[in-house]
C-alpha cells in the first residue's frame, strides 16, 4: 500500500483474507514476484506497517516448512491504538503490505520433546505454528508430543479450532471456553503443580500469563516461555500521558496514551533495538535513571527494575509524571 522506506522491509502481496472467528481475520501473503519468502522457525513474528501508520508484530502461523506464503491473524482490539483496526478495515486481497523478515524471541527449542502449549485467544497464533511443525515432524517418525490447552471466551471467539484437531497425530489438544467470567477459567495447577521435563509455551493475554507464570515459578526458567503479542491492548484504555527525559540531552518527550516510550523515541530517530514490543524479549532494556515505573515487562528481576525499563510497554505510574532514560 504505501513505498517501503526501511531497508529491513519488503513489500508483500496480500493473496487471501478471511475472518476466522468473532474479530479475528486472517491473512496470507506471498511474494509480488512468486519467489519464496525467508526461512523462519515455529514462533516467529513478524512486523507490518499498518494502514494507520503503526508498526504491529504478528506472529507467524503456518509450518515453517512452507516457504511460498506466509500467513497470520488479527484480532480487532476494541481498546487499542488503531493498528489492528487498519489493517482489518483497509487491508485487502491484491494490496502491498511492508512487512519485515521474521524475528523469533519464542522459538520452539525442541520440537522432538513433549510440549505444553497454553493459548489464549489470539495468542494461538505462535502455538499453531509449533504444533502444525510437530506434526509434520510426527508424521515423519518425529517423536515430539504436545498437550495444547486453548482458552477463550466461547467458540465463536476461537480461531482454527479445525485446524488444531486435525494436529492430533502429535497430542491432546483441548478448548476450555470461560462464557467471559474469569473464575470460570481453567485451572492449571494440576497441570503444573509438578514440575516435569516439558517445556511450556504461553500466549494468551495478561490475565492468562500472569497466572501461568505465578504457578510455574518453581519450574526451571529455562523450559517456560511467553509470547505477549495483543496482551497489552487491553491496558490502553487506561494509560495515562506522561513525559520522558531523555538525560543525555535533557530533552522531554510527551508520551501520549496511545504511545509507547519506544513508538515516541523511534519518531524522535532514537533506534532502540526492539524485537517483540511486547515486553517479552528483553531487547529494548534501557537504563533508567529517575522515576517511578509501571513495569509491564516479563523479563526484568525485581532488582533490575531498580534502574532499568523496557520501554516497548512500561510507563509512567501516574498521568503527567516525568520517567528519566538513560539515552
Ligand atoms: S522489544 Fe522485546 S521486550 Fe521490548
Amino acid at each position: 500500500m504505501t513505498q517501503v522506506t526501511d531497508p529491513d522491509f519488503s513489500s508483500l502481496l496480500v493473496q487471501h483474507k478471511c475472518q476466522v472467528a468473532k474479530d479475528i481475520w486472517f491473512f496470507r501473503l506471498v511474494h509480488p514476484q512468486g519467489q519464496n519468502l525467508p526461512s523462519f522457525k515455529a514462533g516467529a513474528h513478524i512486523t507490518v506497517e499498518t494502514p494507520a501508520g503503526q508498526r504491529r508484530n504478528y506472529s507467524l502461523c503456518n509450518d515453517p516448512a512452507e516457504t511460498s506464503f506466509c500467513e497470520i491473524a488479527i484480532k480487532h482490539e476494541h481498546n487499542g491504538r488503531g493498528g489492528s483496526r487498519s489493517m482489518i478495515d483497509q487491508v485487502q486481497v491484491g494490496h502491498l503490505l511492508n512487512v519485515s523478515a521474521p524475528k523469533n524471541d519464542f522459538e520452539l527449542l525442541d520440537p522432538a520433546h513433549e510440549v505444553i502449549f497454553i493459548a489464549g485467544g489470539i495468542g494461538v497464533t505462535p502455538l499453531l505454528s509449533m504444533a502444525r511443525q510437530m506434526s509434520r515432524l510426527q508424521a515423519t517418525g518425529g517423536q515430539g508430543r504436545f498437550r495444547f490447552y486453548y482458552c477463550a471466551r466461547d467458540a465463536e471467539g476461537a480461531a482454527f479450532m479445525d485446524e488444531l484437531q486435525a494436529l492430533q497425530n502429535a497430542g491432546e489438544v483441548s478448548f476450555h471456553f470461560d462464557g467471559g467470567n474469569p473464575d470460570a477459567g481453567l485451572d492449571f495447577w494440576p497441570l503444573l503443580e509438578k514440575p516435569s521435563q516439558a517445556h511450556i509455551y504461553c500466549c494468551g493475554p495478561q490475565g492468562l500469563m500472569d497466572a501461568i507464570k505465578d504457578m510455574s515459578g518453581h519450574w526451571p526458567q529455562d523450559r517456560v516461555h511467553f509470547e505477549s503479542f495483543g496482551a497489552n491492548a487491553a491496558q490502553h484504555a487506561s494509560n495515562s500521558a506522561f513525559q520522558i527525559k531523555l538525560s543525555q540531552s535533557q530533552t522531554v518527550l510527551p508520551v501520549t496514551d496511545k504511545e509507547s516510550i519506544l513508538e515516541v523515541l523511534r519518531k524522535a530517530g532514537h533506534r532502540v533495538p526492539s524485537s517483540c514490543e511486547s515486553g517479552t524479549c528483553g531487547s529494548c532494556k534501557t537504563g533508567l535513571v529517575a522515576g517511578q515505573v509501571d513495569h509491564r515487562d516479563f523479563v526484568l528481576t525485581d532488582s533490575e527494575k531498580l534502574n532499568h525499563i523496557m520501554v516497548c510497554v512500561s510507563r509512567a505510574c501516574h498521568a503527567n509524571d516525568e520517567i528519566e532514560i538513560d539515552l
